[in-house]
């Protein structure tokens, strides 16, 4: 599976206004180019996934706006299956796969009202990616993914080293606050010898951002 990682992000690496808020203010900041980039990247993957977290605080669509190419598939890992009954990647039809814990096969049952919901079933007490992700090649063509977000999931796809590419989208402003979500949280590595590595392929300086390009090492 080939995994981009692509978000909005403060100069102080933060990427929304404090935990269980919403990051959707951050497009503001954007021109329109800035989200014809965005929707671009969206036309070129199989699949777009993001953190249940993010569903709950965005709300968002997810989908290829601005003419830019195809819907990617929504991809959304949850071991709780406590999605909002008003979320959008339920209600407008277009398709998205749930990936869950084994366990929750009965408790899946309650989407079967949604015909554009699917499960994929993967894990004991996490959902265990490089199982799901082999499903999702094998039973859904899908090759490529655009992660976005939140700062947990981003964690877990780096720790396991499942992310071959970055699109940071750098926002001129500082957020600050010790527990607002980062562009990577979780435990954290402890060393320099540890942490992930990547390599600046492409700096474009915009309007009112800078678009860095990394590759992994
Ligand atoms: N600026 C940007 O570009 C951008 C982009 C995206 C999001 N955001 C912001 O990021 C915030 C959310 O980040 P977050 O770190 O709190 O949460 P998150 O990464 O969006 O979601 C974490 C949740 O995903 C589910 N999950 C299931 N399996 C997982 C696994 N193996 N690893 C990680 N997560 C798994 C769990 O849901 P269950 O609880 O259902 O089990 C977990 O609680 C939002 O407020 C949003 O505004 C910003």
């Amino acid at each position: 599976m080939n995994i981009k990682l692509v978000s909005e992000v403060s100069i102080d690496g933060k990427i929304t206004f404090g935990r269980g808020e919403s990051s959707k203010e951050l497009f503001t900041l954007l021109t329109e180019e800035d989200m014809k980039f965005i929707h671009a990247i969206r036309g070129e993957v199989d699949g777009i996934l993001v953190g249940m977290n993010t569903i709950r605080n965005d709300n968002p669509s997810l989908t290829c706006r601005y003419d830019m190419g195809e819907n990617p598939i929504r991809l959304v890992p949850t071991v709780s299956l406590d999605l909002p009954e008003n979320s959008t990647i339920l209600q407008d039809g277009v398709a998205t796969i749930l990936l869950t814990t084994e366990n929750n096969r009965t408790k899946a049952k309650a989407y079967d009202s949604y015909p554009n919901v699917r499960f994929v079933f993967a894990g004991e007490e996490q959902v265990d990616f490089e199982k799901a992700f082999a499903i999702l090649e094998a039973d859904y063509g899908i090759h490529s993914i655009m992660l976005e977000g939140g700062g947990s999931l981003n964690w877990t796809l780096i720790q396991k080293q499942m992310v071959n590419e970055m699109v940071v989208i750098r926002l001129p402003i500082i957020i600050g606050g010790k527990n607002n979500v980062s562009l990577v949280d979780g435990d954290g590595f402890k060393q320099c010898a540890a942490s992930r590595k990547f390599e600046l392929k492409a700096l474009e300086f915009r309007k009112g951002v800078v678009i860095e390009n990394y590759v992994v090492a």
